[in-house]
């Protein structure tokens, strides 16, 4: 499974200049999250170093993600999110351990000796944007960067071996207050043992040191995109002329649930994107089991911002679903959400191998340990992406609004494009339950298709559809039949639709019926996807 390797000369042969991706090209992207030092090990490394609680290095570095790109290409990801490239602190091991994260810069102007060298990136950024071939797609990348602070273990650091080398560019060191965002923007993150310096993004000196180094980085490494640690931690105002300088994407991270406060930072005055934390937590909120099962948390956020984030339910700040979550088919809705609402999908490493890990270090953990095992979860992420590659390339989708078509306490449906998405809450145990009928998109006689089950369905009298989950609380991704031809989705007949395995009679819509359109949801296939890899 894992790729060939490429040689070196080779890559550097088809290296080109950095064709920065457009806003508009992300939106149309779906994004693998890699922490370098945990992604891959080298050939010859020993598997079972890795302590997660020591919070040091394992050993991935930028060529073992060049070495093991297969696994994220044939998952249908079409862009990946690499953890910080520059200097971080050397010296001894801190009580949180040493930056393996490479979230502890000290000279930003080097890059991080403990990932490879600068030809090692190059050559990573140059395997990421090669098509040589059909099969290997071209994939597009965003660098994790620190501009907020630096890392430091006293609170008067010596700072001659920074990138910004005097007290007078960062600002003096005062504790947090969080019901005060200028206070947030000006004075430390970190406590006093891990101190986290803050710049002074008000110094001219800083803003235009800045600005020629993220320029000189971009361009030397063909970076296509930035994902920006912190980004709420520095003035709005001061992103536009850095984006500007970049000229690439920029997707900052404003660590916070309030629809207000992350729009402040995304717009002509700010970043051309940011992490969606408020759809996280709502996501959370309405499908975590045990959990409060707020369904109108999920609408609530979803009325409210209707523009291009990053949506994720993983990431290296935040538990991982099943820490949350123990039932698999709420990460399953919860993933289909990710990926079939308005925004971009992320998917933090080791999602897809059903990793349980809490809070830092232990949502950390190594990837190698899973074999890179193709479960029933990789499989999922590699039908939504499939699906959403083929809607991106054929249609407008991407610049399509979602619109809830109903919702209750249990579940809601929502329409985008030419997909209508059926999420519940209720989780795997079969229940006789069946959810408000609701009128689809489509006229009577309509033949769809449930993307990720492969059954088909014929739309009833009234364009009503109803789901009844007699087989557990499982997603439901419908497109009108006709309209797959080509996708590679299902099978290119509808003959092929039908599931012989399982010897179950897929639903039809009898006229007779209130509920015309009754949903048998799914047997045996995800029985198996509940077992499988749990
Ligand atoms: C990691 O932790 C184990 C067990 O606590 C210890 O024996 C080992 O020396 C540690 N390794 C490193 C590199 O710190
Ligand atoms: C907010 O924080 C800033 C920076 O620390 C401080 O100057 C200002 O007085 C604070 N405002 C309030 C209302 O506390
Ligand atoms: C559900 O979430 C909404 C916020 O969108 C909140 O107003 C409501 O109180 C929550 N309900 C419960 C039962 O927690
Ligand atoms: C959550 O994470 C903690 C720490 O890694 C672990 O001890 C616990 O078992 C995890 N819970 C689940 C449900 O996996
Ligand atoms: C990965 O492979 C090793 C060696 O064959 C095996 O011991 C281990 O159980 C496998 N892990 C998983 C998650 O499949
Ligand atoms: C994973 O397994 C599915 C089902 O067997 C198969 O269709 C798919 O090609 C596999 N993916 C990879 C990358 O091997
Ligand atoms: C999308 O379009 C690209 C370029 O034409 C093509 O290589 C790729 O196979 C298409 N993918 C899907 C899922 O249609
Ligand atoms: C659902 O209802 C059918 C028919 O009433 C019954 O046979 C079946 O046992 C019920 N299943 C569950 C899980 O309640």
């Amino acid at each position: 499974m894992l790729p060939s390797l490429l040689l070196f000369s080779l890559l550097l042969s088809n290296f080109r200049p950095a064709c920065a991706a457009t806003a508009e090209q992300w939106r149309t992207r779906s994004i693998y999250q890699v922490i370098t030092d945990r992604f891959a090990l080298e050939p010859g490394a020993v598997v079972n170093e890795c302590v997660i609680s020591n919070s040091t290095w394992c050993g991935g570095t930028w060529n073992s993600i060049r070495e093991n790109l297969n696994y994220i290409q044939d998952a249908g990801f079409t862009a990946i999110w690499i953890s910080p490239i520059n200097q971080n602190y050397e010296g001894p091991r801190t009580a949180y351990g040493d930056p393996y994260h490479g979230y502890w810069p000290a000279d930003v102007s080097q890059l991080n000796e403990h990932f490879g060298t600068a030809d090692d990136l190059k050559a990573l950024s140059a395997e990421l944007h090669l098509s040589l071939t059909q099969e290997k797609k071209e994939l597009i990348e965003q660098v994790d960067i620190v501009v907020n602070n630096v890392m430091a273990t006293s609170l008067t650091p010596d700072y001659s071996s920074y990138m910004f080398k005097s007290a007078e560019y960062y600002h003096p060191y005062c504790v947090i207050d969080w019901t005060n965002l200028t206070s947030e923007q000006q004075c430390w993150l970190g406590d006093t043992t891990v101190p986290l310096p803050d710049l002074n993004s008000e110094n001219s000196d800083v803003v235009s040191q800045y600005s020629s180094w993220i320029s000189d980085l971009v361009q030397t490494y063909s970076i296509d995109g930035l994902r920006i640690d912190a980004a709420k931690h520095i003035r709005a105002s001061f992103w536009p002329a850095f984006a500007q300088s970049a000229g690439v994407f920029c997707m900052g991270e404003v660590f916070d649930p309030s629809v207000p406060n992350v729009a402040e930072f995304q717009g002509p005055g700010a970043l051309d994107s940011v992490l969606n934390y408020p759809a996280y937590y709502a996501l959370v909120s309405a499908f975590a089991l045990p959990g409060p099962q707020n369904i109108s948390a999920l609408t609530d956020t979803i009325s409210q911002s209707k523009t291009a984030l990053g949506n994720f339910l993983e990431n290296q700040d935040v538990p991982r679903w099943h820490n949350l979550s123990v039932d698999p088919q709420s990460m399953y809705n919860a993933m289909s959400f990710s990926f079939l609402s308005d925004g971009i999908p992320i998917v933090y490493y080791g999602q897809e191998q059903g990793f349980s890990g809490n809070a830092d270090p232990y949502n950390r953990e190594p990837l190698w340990p899973s074999n890179y095992t193709n479960t029933s979860s990789y499989q999922l992420m590699t039908t939504l992406n499939q699906l959403r590659n083929f809607l991106v390339n054929t249609t407008d989708w991407a610049t399509q609004s979602m619109d809830v078509i109903t919702s209750n306490d249990h579940g809601l449906a929502f329409q985008k494009g030419n997909i209508v998405t059926i999420l519940t809450n209720i989780g795997a145990p079969p229940q006789n339950f069946t959810n408000t009928a609701f009128q689809s998109p489509w006229a009577h006689g309509t033949v769809t298709i449930d993307v990720i089950a492969c059954r088909q369905f014929v739309v009833a009298s009234g364009g009503y559809l109803e789901v009844e989950y007699t087989k557990g609380g499982v997603p439901v991704v419908l497109a009108e039949s006709s309209f797959l031809q080509g996708s590679g989705l299902c099978g290119a007949t509808l003959a092929a639709l039908h599931d012989s395995s399982t010897g179950d009679v897929v639903a039809q819509s009898s006229a007779s019926r209130h509920t015309p359109l009754v949903w048998l949801a799914v047997p045996l296939f995800l029985m198996s996807v509940s077992l499988g890899s749990w």
